[in-house]
């Protein structure tokens, strides 16, 4: 090699290592109070801009212990931006903890396929802009403000003694006081998603997202109560969809482990599991409540994010989600209808996935009595388990399961279910109406009819 080229190449190398170490801090996963860090490129110097036009902004990071691979950062995040209608610049960002691919000089890295998952966020309602603030103040607290200032988020750990922040290997992020003791954990907090390692607690919820561009929180949440583990959708009262029942326990609560989605009895005697896959090792894996109500495994598998596990089985099928086909819609083998074309129509001719109407609207508590009435679809189900509801009716008629239904002014369906005598049934009352579904009496064995409550047109206007 001529003594130029050489000269060159060894001020190339040199010069990128250079570069490297200066936009490299390598592994900083700590913190102490009186620490300010703003949602800025010039503040947040390990930023990365993806190729989808997702931005990662580190103020603390763990890198994977092998070196490189998928690791946590703690910072400002603005994600599924390319999937934005018209996305302009990213200005929705999210104070979060997300896995981060970083390559072997511990940079954030994979612009394409290694888009920042967030697994835990303080302001999923409320993202803020560039310039927004976070501040781990000398008192201890941790405080995230908007660019005009205006508090969004704290942790409410002022005057707790806390000495300092860290975010650990397994991606939970924790302030500790002095001697080394927790004060607070985001492993505490779970939003829509658990980490291995972490538990979910009675009194905690995973709450889906509203939809893939908006983080707001859904009416779809999974909780541990002492005798079963189970996802509802929120209604008044709320409708469960998925249940797992256990021996009861008081304090019971579920921990995500590798293999396994356990619930334990406090201290940590096993009361019933979910056998989930392995984490491949080396590699990350979550598990996040979607807002289609699933709850999915994801692992970064080299080199993208593959959905590995759904880990919420639902009978008959998957037509038992409660939005499968939105309000008032039929789920019919996957497959999205409206119940009768005299009696409703689509949201949206288009998207049949979007639910339907009431052709004349839905009755309601202001609706007078003499108003309502009662549209009866043979064949048709509903999700519900029937343990939750408005009411249950044993052993009556299906005439007066109809009349419950419009007696109550908040009763907005009504299902009969029975087998060969249709006088000798089970009567379950709904508050809200969600999905619907074909009934398939010969897997759930019994004949099912729902009666849905919409408002008489003046024609039709008259009593049942
Ligand atoms: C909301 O959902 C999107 C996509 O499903 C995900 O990337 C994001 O992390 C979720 N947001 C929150 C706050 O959990
Ligand atoms: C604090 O505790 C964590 C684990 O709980 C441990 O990894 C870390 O080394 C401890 N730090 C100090 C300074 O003792
Ligand atoms: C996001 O969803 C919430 C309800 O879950 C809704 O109130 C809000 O308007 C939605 N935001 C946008 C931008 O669509
Ligand atoms: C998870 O457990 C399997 C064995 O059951 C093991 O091969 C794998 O390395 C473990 N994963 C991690 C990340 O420790
Ligand atoms: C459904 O009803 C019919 C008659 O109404 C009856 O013959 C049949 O056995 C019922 N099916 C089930 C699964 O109960």
């Amino acid at each position: 090699m001529p003594r130029d080229t050489l000269l060159l190449a060894v001020a190339l190398a040199l010069g990128v290592l250079a570069v490297g170490l200066h936009a490299q801090p390598f592994d900083y996963p700590s913190g102490r109070p009186s620490t300010s860090w703003a949602n800025t490129d010039a503040s947040l110097t390990h930023h990365v801009t993806f190729m989808d036009g997702s931005v990662a902004r580190a103020a603390l990071l763990r890198l994977n212990p092998a070196g490189f691979g998928p690791s946590y950062a703690f910072g400002f995040f603005c994600t599924n931006h390319g999937t934005a209608a018209g996305a302009g610049p990213c200005n929705d960002f999210l104070l979060a903890v997300a896995v981060v691919y970083c390559n072997s000089g511990a940079l954030m890295t994979s612009v394409v396929a290694g888009i920042p998952q967030v697994v835990w966020s303080a302001n999923r309602a409320r993202p803020v802009g560039e310039g927004a603030t976070v501040q781990f103040t000398p008192a201890g607290d941790l405080v995230l403000k908007a660019t005009d200032g205006t508090l969004v988020w704290s942790a409410g750990t002022a005057g707790k003694s806390v000495a300092g922040i860290s975010i650990n290997s397994d991606g939970n992020l924790v302030m500790v006081d002095g001697t080394n003791r927790t004060v607070w954990q985001s492993f505490d907090h779970p939003t829509d998603t658990l980490l291995v390692g972490q538990s979910l607690r009675q009194g905690a919820r995973l709450t889906a997202n509203t939809s893939a561009v908006n983080w707001s929180e859904s009416r779809l949440y999974l909780t541990v109560a002492d005798d079963s583990l189970s996802a509802y959708v929120d209604a008044k009262p709320p409708q469960r969809y998925y249940h797992l029942g256990f021996t009861k326990a008081a304090g019971a609560y579920a921990t995500y482990t590798n293999g396994s989605l356990t619930v334990f009895a406090p201290p940590a005697a096993p009361l019933t599991t979910v056998q989930l896959p392995a984490v491949g090792a080396g590699t990350v894996q979550y598990m996040r409540l979607e807002y289609d109500g699933h709850l999915r495994l994801y692992e970064w598998r080299p080199a993208r994010w593959a959905p590995v596990f759904d880990v919420l089985r639902l009978f008959p099928d998957d037509c038992a989600f409660p939005t499968v086909c939105g309000a008032y819609g039929v789920c019919t083998d996957m497959q999205c209808s409206c119940p009768d074309a005299a009696n409703f129509r689509p949201v949206d001719f288009r998207r049949p996935n979007r639910g339907c109407v009431p052709a004349a609207a839905p009755a309601s508590c202001a609706t007078p009595r003499r108003a309502q009435r009662l549209v009866s679809l043979p064949g048709l189900a509903y999700f519900n388990d029937h343990a939750t509801g408005l009411r249950t009716l044993e052993r009556v008629s299906e005439g007066a399961c109809k009349k419950a239904c419009l007696d109550d002014c908040k009763c907005m369906a009504a299902q009969f279910i029975y087998g060969a005598d249709a006088g000798d049934g089970f009567c379950y009352l709904q508050s809200e109406v969600f999905s619907l579904e074909t009934s398939l009496p010969e897997v759930v064995h019994y004949n099912s009819t729902m009666h849905l409550k919409v408002q008489a047109t003046r024609t039709s206007a008259r009593i049942i």
